[in-house]
This record gives C-alpha cells, sequence and structure tokens, in this order.
C-alpha cells in the first residue's frame, strides 16, 4: 500500500519528514466549506482538517452581511426569483444547473444552520431575519430589492464559521492547525494525499488519504486593496496547477465595492442593505447615474466600476481615490444593533464613527469567480470538463462550479461554500463506500514538496520576497484591476515576467524551521506567480465585458464569442487554453440593466 519511507528522504535531502499520517479523507482549509464537509463526512469516516491558520480564525469568517436564501421569513420569495438574479448578477456565465441546485437547497443548508446553534438575528416573531442585497430582487427582477440575505448582525460568517467548528469538534475531526500545504499527490489521475510544513514545530509531514478537499479559499492577497485576510494567497490554486490540472475563468475577479480607504477592509455591503448611501465630493448620490433603479442595491460590478468612475473623473472625497458610505441618517440604534462591527471598524481603523460621519471607502479586491473546475458534486476536472480525478474534490471559493459566472452576488458566497461543502461532503462518503483501500502512496510522494522547502531555506540571492510580494500587489492593482485593456495586460505580464525572474534570486533571513514565516511567505509568492498569469493570461484574451471583467477596450459584452469558461493550463513556461460552454437551462442572455 505505501512505498514512502520518511527515514530515507530524511537521510537524502536533509530536511526532516516527521511523520505521514492516514485518514480517510484530508480536507485542506477550514472556512465554511472545509468545516461543512468535515460534518458531513466524519458521521462515518475518519476526517482531518488541515488549516493554515487556527480554523476560527478562517477568512470565511470576515464575511460580514448574510448568506443568501429565499426563506421568504418577511416577504414572498421564491428559489427561482434568486436563481434568475443569480444568473442575471453572473452576466449569464453562470451554469444554470448548478445555480438551480443552489438556491434550491439554500432553505435547508441554513435551516440547517439554525438547528445546530447558529445565532442568527430574529424577526420579531422570532424567524431568521433577512435583509436586502446588491441584486437581489423580487419578481425576476421586475420589483424591487427583497429582504434574501439571513444574518447574525453584521458578522455572519464569524457566526456560521464557530458554529461549524463546534459541531466539527463534537464529531471528533481531527485538526492540523497552522499547518501549511505544500504539494498534492496525484498520479495516473488518482489522488493520494498530500505533503504540508508544520508551522509550528517545523517539518514536512505527508497525509496519506482516500479522498482529499480543498477549500483553500481565495487569492485577493495578490491585490494591493484587499478585503482578505494575510492568509489568503491561493495556495490552493497554485498546487492543483502544479498537479497538472487547469484552472477555469480566472480573469473574473471580484472588486467589492465598498472597502474600508487605504485598508480595503470589508464595510459590508449590508450597509446599503439597511440603507446607507453612496456620496461623492458633490454630496451627489451618484448611483442615480449608473443604475437608476436599484442605487446602491446594484450589483457589485456596477457599483465598484460606478464608484471607481466618480473617483478617475475627479469626483472622489477632495478628488482624492475615495467616496463616502453615508450611514448617518439609519440613527445610532440601527446602526449599533445591526452593524455593530462596521462602526467598530471604521472608528479603529479610521477613526470615523459613522454614527456621526460618512465612511470613506474604495473597492477593495474580494473574491475570486474562478478557480479549480468542479462538477455538482465538487469533483475536480482533469481536463476541465468532464473526468473527474479520482479522490480529489473543492468547494467554496477556490473552486469554480461555476455558480457565479463573472460576477457574484452577495450572499451568495456564504451560500455556495456551505452548501458545496455540504455536497462535497456527501459527494466523499459515497465514494469511500466504495473505496476500501488507500491508494499507494508513492516513494517520491514528498519529493517536489521536500526540494521546495530546501530551495528557500538555502536561498542565497540579494532580492526581497516582502519587496516582490509588494511589487506583484502594486502591479496586478495597476494593469488588472476594476477596468482593463490591452496595452496595460500586455505590459503587466512583461512586469510580472521580470518580477518573477527576481523572485529566482531571493535572499532569506530566518533559515530555522519554527514558525518561520520567511518561508511561508516565500513559498506563498511562488504560489501567486503560479496563477496570477493565468488572471492576465486569460483577461488578454477575453477580448469583452462581462460581469467584473470590463475592457475598455471592448466595452460590450459579446455573447458570440465569449458566452464560455475560459480554461488554463501551466505547461512549463507557457500558459495553454482551452473553453467550454456555458449550461443554459431557464434564462437566455439579456442585455443588463438595473
Ligand atoms: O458585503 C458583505 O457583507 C459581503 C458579503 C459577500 O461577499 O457575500
Amino acid at each position: 500500500m505505501t512505498n514512502f519511507d520518511p527515514e530515507s528522504i530524511h537521510d537524502v535531502k536533509g530536511v526532516p519528514v516527521h511523520s505521514v499520517h492516514r485518514h480517510d479523507v484530508v480536507i485542506v482549509g477550514a472556512g465554511l466549506a472545509g468545516m461543512r464537509a468535515a460534518v458531513e463526512a466524519s458521521a462515518e469516516f475518519d476526517v482531518a482538517v488541515l488549516s493554515k491558520v487556527f480554523p476560527t480564525r478562517s477568512h470565511s469568517g470576515g464575511a460580514q452581511g448574510g448568506i443568501a436564501a429565499s426563506l421568504a421569513n418577511e416577504e414572498e420569495d421564491h428559489w427561482e426569483w434568486h436563481m434568475f438574479d443569480t444568473v442575471k448578477g453572473s452576466d449569464y456565465l453562470g451554469d444554470q444547473d448548478a445555480i438551480e441546485i443552489m438556491v434550491k437547497e439554500a432553505p435547508v443548508v441554513v435551516r440547517e444552520f439554525e438547528h445546530m446553534g447558529c445565532p442568527f438575528s430574529r424577526t420579531r416573531e422570532g424567524r431568521i431575519a433577512q435583509r436586502k442585497f446588491g441584486g437581489h430582487t423580487k419578481d425576476f427582477g421586475k420589483g424591487g430589492p427583497i429582504l434574501r440575505a439571513c444574518y447574525a448582525a453584521d458578522r455572519t460568517g464569524h457566526a456560521l464559521l464557530h458554529t461549524l467548528y463546534e459541531v466539527c469538534v463534537h464529531n471528533r475531526v481531527r485538526f492540523y492547525p497552522e499547518f501549511f500545504a505544500l504539494s498534492l499527490i496525484v498520479r495516473d489521475g488518482v489522488c493520494r494525499g498530500l505533503v504540508a510544513w508544520d508551522v509550528i514545530g517545523g517539518g514536512v509531514h505527508v497525509f496519506h488519504a482516500k479522498a482529499v478537499l480543498f477549500g483553500t479559499g481565495g487569492y485577493g492577497q495578490v491585490y494591493r486593496i484587499t478585503s482578505n485576510a494575510l492568509a489568503n494567497s491561493g495556495d490552493g490554486l497554485s498546487l492543483s496547477l502544479r498537479a497538472g490540472l487547469p484552472l477555469e475563468d480566472m480573469e473574473f475577479v471580484q472588486f467589492h465595492p465598498t472597502g474600508l480607504y487605504q485598508s480595503g477592509i470589508l464595510v459590508s455591503e449590508a450597509a446599503r442593505g439597511e440603507g446607507g448611501y453612496l456620496t461623492n465630493d458633490k454630496g451627489e448620490r451618484f448611483m442615480e447615474r449608473y443604475a437608476p433603479q436599484k442605487m446602491e442595491l446594484a450589483p457589485r460590478d456596477l457599483v465598484s466600476r460606478s464608484i471607481q468612475t466618480e473617483i478617475n473623473e475627479g469626483r472622489g472625497i477632495g478628488g482624492g481615490p475615495y467616496v463616502h458610505c453615508d450611514l448617518r441618517h439609519l440613527g445610532a440604534d440601527k446602526i449599533m444593533k445591526l452593524l455593530p462591527q462596521i462602526h467598530e471598524l471604521a472608528w479603529k481603523f479610521l477613526h470615523v464613527d459613522c454614527i456621526k460621519e460618512p465612511i470613506p471607502i474604495q473597492p477593495t479586491a474580494h473574491y475570486s469567480m474562478g478557480g479549480i473546475p468542479v462538477d455538482i458534486d465538487c469533483r475536480v476536472l482533469i481536463d476541465g470538463k468532464s473526468k473527474p480525478v479520482a479522490g480529489f474534490y473543492a468547494a467554496g471559493e477556490c473552486a469554480c462550479v461555476s455558480v457565479h459566472g463573472g460576477n457574484r452576488l452577495g450572499t451568495n458566497s456564504l451560500l455556495e461554500a456551505s452548501l458545496f461543502g455540504r455536497r462535497a461532503g456527501k459527494a466523499i462518503v459515497r465514494f469511500l463506500r466504495e473505496t476500501r483501500d488507500f491508494p499507494e502512496l508513492p516513494s517520491d510522494a514528498a519529493d517536489a514538496a521536500i526540494a521546495e522547502v530546501e530551495r528557500v531555506l538555502s536561498a542565497g540571492g540579494s532580492e526581497s520576497v516582502g519587496a516582490i510580494r509588494t511589487e506583484l500587489k502594486d502591479k496586478m492593482s495597476a494593469g488588472c484591476g476594476i477596468f482593463r485593456d490591452g496595452g496595460k495586460l500586455e505590459k503587466l505580464a512583461g512586469e510580472l515576467r521580470g518580477l518573477e525572474k527576481r523572485f529566482r534570486n531571493i535572499k532569506i533571513d530566518d533559515r530555522s524551521e519554527k514558525f518561520n514565516y520567511d518561508l511561508l511567505e516565500a513559498i506563498e509568492l511562488g504560489h501567486m506567480f503560479d496563477f496570477v498569469e493565468l488572471i492576465v493570461a486569460g483577461a488578454l484574451k477575453r477580448q469583452e465585458s462581462r460581469g467584473a471583467h470590463s475592457r475598455t477596450d471592448f466595452p460590450d459584452r459579446d455573447d458570440e464569442k465569449w458566452l464560455r469558461h475560459t480554461l488554463a493550463w501551466k505547461r512549463g513556461e507557457k500558459v495553454e487554453f482551452d473553453y467550454k460552454p456555458v449550461t443554459i437551462t431557464r434564462f437566455q442572455p439579456k442585455t443588463r440593466t438595473y
């Protein structure tokens, strides 16, 4: 069953392999997708969850405003309306079979959370409270914003995450906190486990598994201004690419309209859902110009473009790179009851009391619509289309199923992560019931990971990892942000190649094993280089504007040529592309206005 000998590798390479662990299921990432899958699979099988950070510090906890479900607790709603909004929000790039599953199962998933003990906010009648969010409407877009986002004040992700952690602990899920995944072991189309670094104790650990799930989250850290946690460096995407697998629709990067000015920390869309306004330097509610019907509750791609246009045309506050989110008219009671975290964040980071002053905000890199291509049971697809890798699954932001297409609606992310995490858990259980033996662990299982650690720990060049990472973030923000064009993208591609060359000549100050963040940051930066190239090359290829991908040189959507998903592989130095059709079932593409 295993040819793997940790001692021989220790002798040969000098990097200690501390242990070979064996679990039926190994999940990487302790966000909503990973832990929801763990809850499901741990009822029957031995499940381990590895997390780069302590599980309850996973980035799902940063999601604030809500989780979408057509519960109709306070007004009429239907899964068909939710489906229409999601399809239209995706600019018709979302796969409608997957979207239909998501919106139909959403109420079940939310009620399960309630039964697990999630402390949702409540209506007067004691039902789960629901609020308005951008792009969610009544009656197939004919009516106004609808109460669909189920929430726990403005800490919804936090409440859901802690609920899942408690159930996982109850189910005896084995956690490996502060373990950093280094490589995925896939041979002959079969996933056999993965290799990880123990951040606290140092050393390489091999995880031998029958099934592996990635719930590794997003990569906002490749942008200068981002709502994402420091840990969000897209590691899972890189490990998939390195295992020879493709990524899908990477050119679609979501900018949340309202990040706190300068830090990019999320100011939840709930602020606008509860009635907050966006105003420019002239005090105008400028959304009147861009989305006269839905105003501040238009979808994110549109609101972010509108804010950026105001800033670019000199109507930012004082001519600067930000506008205002004004909550003052909501009053202290509503703000402190429904938006307490926003109040706290604005105060702590900007010294703004949003009861008395408007909050300075700017668009912030928030979410990746693209990711590891999976089918509706979260099985990762070798060809990106239909052929699964045996035993390898992905769910949540790192995966592309694709329910968000070109643009995600707010609150569909907590939904997607939990719902497809749950589906992945169920699919893994079905797979394990038929898979009695562990796949063979090859003798070279840990070689690539060990070589990488060795290379970084012995790096004797002159370039600073931090400086290169900062330049990468600045250049991505300048060349591949909200508005893109061919010239800027070409220039960026060249700059990234230059930076990557410099990356090969890094210096490392800390050569120790324990708590070595020099080592981790260097490995993370290597991961970023793997996939940013795909974002830029994909954005260059896609000569149209759709959802969050806005090309000023191709301002229109072009369904004839581009109503299709991008698949991209990294083969040696080259990026190779293929395409696949969008699944359209109920709603034919139409002009998208709000
Ligand atoms: O604005 C927010 O609260 C973010 C929600 C989301 O990204 O779904």
